[in-house]
């Protein structure tokens, strides 16, 4: 990554945190779930999610400041907090920390977390809604992607399935299954969204597809290759008594199979969008933090 490309990350990171914190404002003081909405949302997430919106659409031929564009992006951050909310409270993984902060229920009791987790849901399909810049039919075929990530062929499906089948013995397909339910899918609307703003081809729409699906699984093994170290801001060792990849063939396996992951997202990522290189170089820039915060081992090609 050179300089421009850091200046660059900078003010889209900034432009997203300003972006949200309008379209989440300041409730009066009483308003617990407003306040665990903006908590959970603004806190320091790595903002992978719409960071991909942007640098997509714009690899795609679409300016990056094109009106509605960054409303979009906020949709798929308040959809994401949502879901790390849900997922904390103590009937599901019953975390401690997110974000480097407590979790939303230990700071404003589970009530609260649960309806500012339903709040941030519905506010994020209002967002879309009201992208008035937008076209219709833009917005139209954006909720259909984000409601098809969010429910039963999606994050609710992928969360339930880890709840039930978390605890015994499962395959590695019923794994891999859960986590392209509950990561690769909401990566999947995050970039079709893209394409649909930027009225991408149908190819470049399902390469987008493919990638997504790699770099979900990527996300979720790198999760639990890093689930004993410090320094991701989440609890330590929270996957003790789950079944997981790396419970099952061991850290070398899961290290090799996300090479192989990271490797074909790249691929299909190159050729989705083979007219831009800024998502590829975030990726890579992204990834190679990984690798030296967290001793993981991997190498891309340039780009
Ligand atoms: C966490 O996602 C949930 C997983 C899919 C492993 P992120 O790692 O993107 O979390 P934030 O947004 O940076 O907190
Ligand atoms: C994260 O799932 C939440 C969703 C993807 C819905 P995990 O339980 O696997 O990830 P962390 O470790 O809590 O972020
Ligand atoms: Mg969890």
């Amino acid at each position: 990554m050179n300089v421009n490309d850091e200046d660059e990350m900078k003010a889209l990171r900034i432009a997203l945190q300003q972006r949200l914190e309008q379209l989440l404002p300041v409730g009066n003081q009483q308003d617990l779930v407003c306040e665990a909405m903006r908590g959970g949302t603004l806190a320091a997430g790595k903002r992978i999610r719409p960071l991909l919106l942007l640098l997509t659409a714009q690899d795609l031929g679409c300016h990056v400041e094109k009106p509605g564009l960054l409303d979009l992006a906020c949709a798929v951050e308040m959809i994401h907090a949502a879901s790390l909310m849900l997922d904390d409270i103590p009937c599901m993984d019953n975390a401690m920390q997110r974000r480097g902060m407590p979790t939303i229920h230990r700071q404003y009791g589970e009530s609260v977390a649960i309806l500012a987790a339903i709040g941030l849901l519905s506010r994020a399909f209002g967002v879309v809604a009201e992208a008035n810049a937008l076209p219709p039919g833009v917005k139209t075929q954006a909720v259909t992607e984000l409601s098809s990530a969010v429910g039963m062929q999606g994050l609710v499906q992928g969360q339930y399935r880890d709840l039930v089948e978390g605890k015994q013995a499962r395959s590695a397909e019923a794994i891999l299954l859960t986590n392209d339910l509950k990561t690769s899918r909401l990566f999947d609307a995050t970039l079709q969204m893209a394409a649909i703003v930027a009225d991408a081809p149908v190819q470049a729409r399902q390469r987008l597809r493919c990638f997504a699906q790699d770099l979900g699984l990527v996300f979720q093994l790198m999760d639990d290759l890093t689930d004993g170290v410090s320094g991701t801001g989440k609890d330590i060792n929270q996957d003790n008594g789950k079944s997981t990849l790396v419970e099952m063939l061991g850290a070398e396996a899961v290290h090799q199979r996300l090479r192989e992951h990271l490797r074909s997202a790249d691929e299909h990522l190159a050729s989705a969008c083979d007219k831009g290189t800024s998502t590829r170089r975030f990726m890579r820039a992204w990834f190679d933090k990984q690798k030296a915060m967290f001793g993981l081992d991997w190498s891309l090609p340039e780009c």
